[in-house]
């Protein structure tokens, strides 16, 4: 029986434009890494940095007690959580967390559940943050590579994303809201057009069609969203102009990462990276704005087991 269990969960980056809520991208940029102690009772959560301690706000602590309730398990757990993450920037840092803790626990109690099983736990995880809940981040956290959510009922479809893909993330150094998912995710229209719904199934459909081809320039080029985005970008200091300076730069595609604020281009590993990241950071100071630029490709999951 082993008493501690680590598991390092990646950023991951939902929507991917048309695809908001259903695909999501698991990416190197940045880990949260968890480890589960067992106890003698009760949860406790253990941290330096600052995010919730109370295992009822805090993703990690819900998903232990979940997985506690659901397989009856009386003994205690501890939650040892580094955050490498920024929390709040649209990479997937609560996803993480609750990834990597869905993850450890399996192990920790040999419960042996499936993908689908452990990223419905890892979900339940994120209502703390999100409010709502939506699986793109936590899939691509708990499986890596590309994801598709498929709900009702839940099922995720893992596609291995070409070796060559590459994205350059800016980070921006704003202030986000306490609740930026709720708050991001209000301003989002309630009908939309049919013709807007064609544009996005149409680039949804070749984004997907651009993983299984392991074609980088299908998938960057399709990367484009007439719902979401026109909504969110108000949001974002200076997003326009990081945009088309990205593109300009020779990037294939550029979005909102997840929620934002964070912005994400895709490209492929030819590209020139270091001056799509320079333009996009000259974007941002355009609007007076400083960012962290990071160069990542799309990364395994915690519960990946070609490690
Ligand atoms: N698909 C979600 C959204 C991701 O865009 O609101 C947020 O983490």
């Amino acid at each position: 029986m082993v008493s501690k269990v680590t598991v390092k969960a990646p950023s991951s980056t939902a929507n991917l434009g048309p695809g908001f809520d259903v695909f999501g991208l698991a990416v190197d940029a940045f880990y949260d890494t968890v480890t589960l102690t067992r106890t003698k009772n009760g949860i406790k959560i253990i941290t330096d940095d600052d995010i919730p301690t109370n295992p009822e706000k805090n993703t990690a602590g819900l998903v232990v007690k979940n997985m506690k309730k659901k397989f009856k398990i009386g003994e205690g757990v501890e939650i040892k959580i580094k955050k490498g993450i920024p929390a709040g920037f649209g990479m997937g840092s609560s996803a993480a967390s609750a990834a990597a803790t869905a993850v450890a626990f399996d192990k920790l109690f040999s419960l042996k559940l499936n993908g689908n099983s452990l990223v419905e736990f890892a979900g339940s995880g994120e209502k703390a943050s999100a409010g709502t809940v939506h699986y793109d981040n936590v899939a691509a956290s708990v499986l890596g590579g590309f994801v598709i959510v498929k709900t009702n009922p839940l099922d995720i479809i893992r596609i291995e994303p070409p070796a060559n893909l590459r994205m350059c993330v800016a980070v921006p150094t704003i202030n986000v809201p306490k609740k930026k998912t709720k708050v991001s995710r209000g301003v989002i229209p309630k009908k939309i057009k049919l013709t807007d719904s064609i544009l996005n199934l149409s680039n949804a459909s070749a984004i997907v069609a651009g993983f299984m081809k392991k074609d980088p320039e299908m998938i960057g080029n399709s990367i484009k969203d007439v719902i979401v985005e026109p909504a969110r970008k108000h949001m974002i200091p200076g997003f326009t102009k990081v945009k088309e300076n990205a593109i300009k730069a020779g990037a294939l595609g550029v979005t909102i990462s997840g929620a934002g604020p964070s912005v994400i281009a895709f490209s492929k590993s030819s590209a020139d990276l270091k001056k799509i990241s320079l333009a996009m950071s000259k974007g941002f100071a355009s609007a007076n704005t400083k960012c962290q630029t990071i160069i990542c490709k799309p990364s395994k999951g915690a519960a990946d087991k070609r490690k």
